[in-house]
């Protein structure tokens, strides 16, 4: 399964580029099934869920080309020879969910098996079925998967309100509207950066939309759209994880291609404790300038703090002067590095959806396992900074999200590599 050796205490230093976000280029090879014509998109992380999700959608008749070196992939789904989406990539990838809306939008039928929990919680779907059955669409639920078709082969649009501000369901439900008759309205729709790139991506092909990055998004059905181009927006939470970490070993990195917009609340925090960032166009600096202070914080959709955060900076307050309060409101179970971190010495007790963090001057380094890929980000920084020799097992979980991590980060002076 492959573990990561980390020598902790070496402050990153230097500068190091972002990859592009492994959350906005799933939807959009999953939106490429709306057309015939063909779709290049530029700037592919190496990922293991961007393969996984490249091979759904070939199995779904796309033709699917990835060149690695100039990091392209071209996407032509002339015909979609089938409509299902099979138990054993959809449980290796929930994204794979996301086909159900594409597929209903241009075939009127989709079969995809349902995605079931994860580590970090029991991951429903009934938010993007109660939109799909607003549109028009019949479900029928049965044998691990979700059989969606629309009775004359078309959706309709219709005015949905999303419980909760869904990021698959906002998603999953956009695409389906883009070819569906008349309006659609979603509303307390997700408003994250990665919707605003799918988005583009969408009226780019010709879609009607408008309103992403809201909570309210109007699209008007149109009979086809058409292939385009697309360079996709940086990884806001890689980013995330590297000014973490820099900050945590008191090193100064700058980090290129980012949206400084999209770091925000990541920014706020780590200036709070005690952190000097600055901020460029497209790059932003981080420098460590002392141990961090201790931090409340509290996961929200976006422009909240980002779950997808929360376990990078639970690793960071471990080190903090004082005691931490941090509450996972969107994941009923986001705290699985917390046990990991106990071996490395973290004195933190949780209770429901809230840790509460008791600074430790330094952590023990300690063999730990990555149960999840953001839990797997967070034992890698805290190893960073650790006393000793931390080994992280289990860090497939880790090359889903994370691009060349150990290269990156050797490249800014840390002492860490793999062994398989
Ligand atoms: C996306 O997952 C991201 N994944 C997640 O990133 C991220 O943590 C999450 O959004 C929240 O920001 C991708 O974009 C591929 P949700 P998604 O639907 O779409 C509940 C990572 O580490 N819910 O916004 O699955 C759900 O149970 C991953 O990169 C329903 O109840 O997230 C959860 O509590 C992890 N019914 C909350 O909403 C539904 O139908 C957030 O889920 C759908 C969701």
């Amino acid at each position: 399964m492959g573990a990561f050796i980390i020598h902790g205490g070496k402050p990153l230093m230097g500068s190091a580029l972002i990859s592009s976000s492994k959350n906005a280029i799933l939807p959009i090879l999953s939106a490429c099934l709306l057309t015939a014509e063909e779709c290049l998109i530029r700037q592919i992380p190496g990922l293991d869920d961007v393969s996984d999700m490249c091979e759904l959608i070939s199995n779904l008749g796309a033709n699917v080309k990835v060149n690695g070196r100039s990091r392209k992939i071209t996407v032509s789904a002339q015909s979609l020879t089938a409509h299902t989406a099979g138990y054993e990539l959809v449980s290796k990838l929930r994204a794979s969910f996301l086909v159900t809306g594409p597929l209903l939008a241009r075939v009127g039928t989709a079969k995809v098996a349902l995605p079931g929990g994860c580590p970090i919680g029991s991951r429903p779907v009934d938010l993007h079925l109660k939109g799909f059955e607003a549109m028009g669409a019949i479900i029928e639920n049965g044998h691990g998967f979700i059989e969606a078709r629309c009775p004359d082969k078309k959706l309709h649009g219709a005015t949905i309100y999303l419980d909760f501000p869904s990021v698959g369901a906002t998603e999953n439900l956009l695409t389906a509207a883009v070819l569906a008759e008349g309006r659609t309205i979603i509303e307390n729709a997700a408003s994250e950066p990665e919707i605003v790139d799918l988005a583009s991506f969408l009226v780019k092909m010709g879609a009607k939309i408008s309103g992403a990055g809201t909570d309210t998004i109007t699209i008007d059905g149109v009979d086809k759209v058409n292939g385009t181009e697309h360079t996709i927006m940086p990884d806001r939470i890689e980013a995330g994880t590297f000014m973490t970490a820099a900050a945590l070993t008191g090193g100064d990195i700058t980090l290129k291609n980012v949206v400084p917009e999209h770091l925000k609340p990541v920014t706020a925090k780590l200036r709070e404790s005690g952190m000097e960032i600055i901020e460029g166009n497209d790059t932003i600096r981080v420098k460590g300038e002392r141990r961090p202070l201790a931090l409340d914080i509290k996961t929200h959709p976006f422009p909240g703090f980002p779950t997808d955060m929360q376990a990078q900076l639970s690793a960071y307050t471990c080190f903090a002067e004082g005691t931490s309060v941090i509450v996972e409101t969107i994941f009923e179970n986001r705290f699985m590095h917390v046990n990991e971190l106990r071996r490395m010495g973290a004195q933190i007790r949780v209770d429901g959806r809230t840790a509460i963090i008791e600074g430790m001057e330094t952590l023990q380094g300690a063999q730990v396992r990555a149960t999840d890929l953001r839990a797997g980000a967070a034992l890698i920084i805290a190893g960073l900074a650790a006393t000793g020799t931390t080994e992280v097992l289990d860090i497939h979980h880790i090359d889903r999200g994370y691009e060349f991590i150990e290269n990156k980060l050797q490249r800014l002076g840390a002492d860490i590599r793999r062994i398989s």
